[in-house]
């Protein structure tokens, strides 16, 4: 069984520097080794699908220059159908500004750029796509009103909508949840949509709880080292991540997100398509970068371990 994964979002070009310590405001600090090199949380998550050999389809917006260029051919070389892709005559491709630290933990600054253009219009002339998938997967570096329609049409078509809410923003328009299937949530976006204040276990299952009420079928909190956490109006489980060492966590998520359609769409069922995704995200980390750092589906199946048969 397999089904087709539309990724609706986001491609920049990852400016990405090695610092010892994250500035703080008002500081300088030195940064080595500056390398610039595909990401784009859309992308990322496009990649992540495609490696895994999953029919994956991007659709985003990338400026007419070498960047735009660049991230086509990389999402080309994994597999993603490019085609539908638009380029703008006068906005560059999205770029990001990435600091890693010691502990591989980053900050990132988005200048969005070509990725505005990603426009409800441009999706609409692309809906045959639409109604080609079974799986559509969004994110938030896009404009708002464009997650808004997807989820909305993507639901009207009976398709699976995930949305990753990456970065989160302040507020989500209410009317999106009742679309999702799936809300994809690390703690901190969580705390944001939902204005729980710490951590605790107890705080997350309450979160998720205001997710759920809102019309969302099924909370997947992304829980770093420690895996996931799936809660929806049946469960409530914990997910392990398989243990690595971390160098960069930089596209994790993606990795997470990406790997979990394509699990799906390969026909696991949620519970293992999202261990799936832990063991894809636990390889990423232990390498620098965003979509280099992605692994393929030989690579994720020689740690991936299913105790109930996937
Ligand atoms: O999630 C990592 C991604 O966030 C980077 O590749 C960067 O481009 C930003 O979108």
């Amino acid at each position: 069984m397999s089904g087709r994964i539309l990724i609706i979002g986001s491609l920049n070009m990852d400016m990405r520097i090695e610092v010892n310590t994250i500035p703080v405001v008002g500081e300088t600090v030195l940064g080595n080794g500056l390398v610039y090199t595909p990401g784009g949380k859309g992308a990322n998550q496009a990649c992540a699908a495609g490696r895994i050999g999953e029919h994956a389809v991007m659709l985003g917006c990338i400026g007419n220059d070498g960047s735009g260029l660049a991230l086509k051919k990389s999402l080309e070389h994994s597999g993603v159908v490019t085609d539908f892709l638009k380029i703008s005559d006068t906005e560059a491709t999205g770029t990001a500004v990435i600091l890693v630290n010691g502990e591989g933990n980053n900050s990132i600054v988005v200048c969005t750029g070509a990725n505005n253009e990603c426009n409800v219009e441009y999706l609409k002339e692309n809906d045959e796509l639409f109604r080609k998938c079974d799986y559509i997967v969004l994110q938030m570096e896009i404009p708002i009103e464009s997650v808004e329609y997807a989820a909305f049409r993507g639901r009207q078509l009976g398709k699976t909508v995930i949305l990753n809410p990456a970065p989160a923003p302040d507020r989500i328009p209410e009317s999106i949840y009742s679309k999702l299937d799936f809300i994809t949530p690390n703690e901190t976006e969580l705390m944001k949509l939902t204005g729980k204040m710490d951590l605790s276990d107890e705080n997350i299952r309450d979160g998720a709880g205001i997710l759920l009420g809102q019309g969302v079928k099924n909370v997947i909190v992304t829980l770093g080292d420690r895996g996931c956490r799936w809660v929806s109006a049946d469960e409530d489980v914990y997910i392990e991540a398989v243990k690595t060492n971390a160098v960069d966590t930089t596209a994790a998520g993606d990795c997470f997100n990406g790997a979990f359609a394509a699990g799906m769409a390969k026909g696991m069922n949620i519970r293992n398509a999202l261990r799936f995704a832990n063991t894809a995200s636990s390889i990423t980390v232990t390498r620098k970068g965003a979509q280099e750092a992605i692994p393929d589906l030989n690579e994720v199946n020689k740690v991936f371990y299913c105790p109930d048969g996937a």
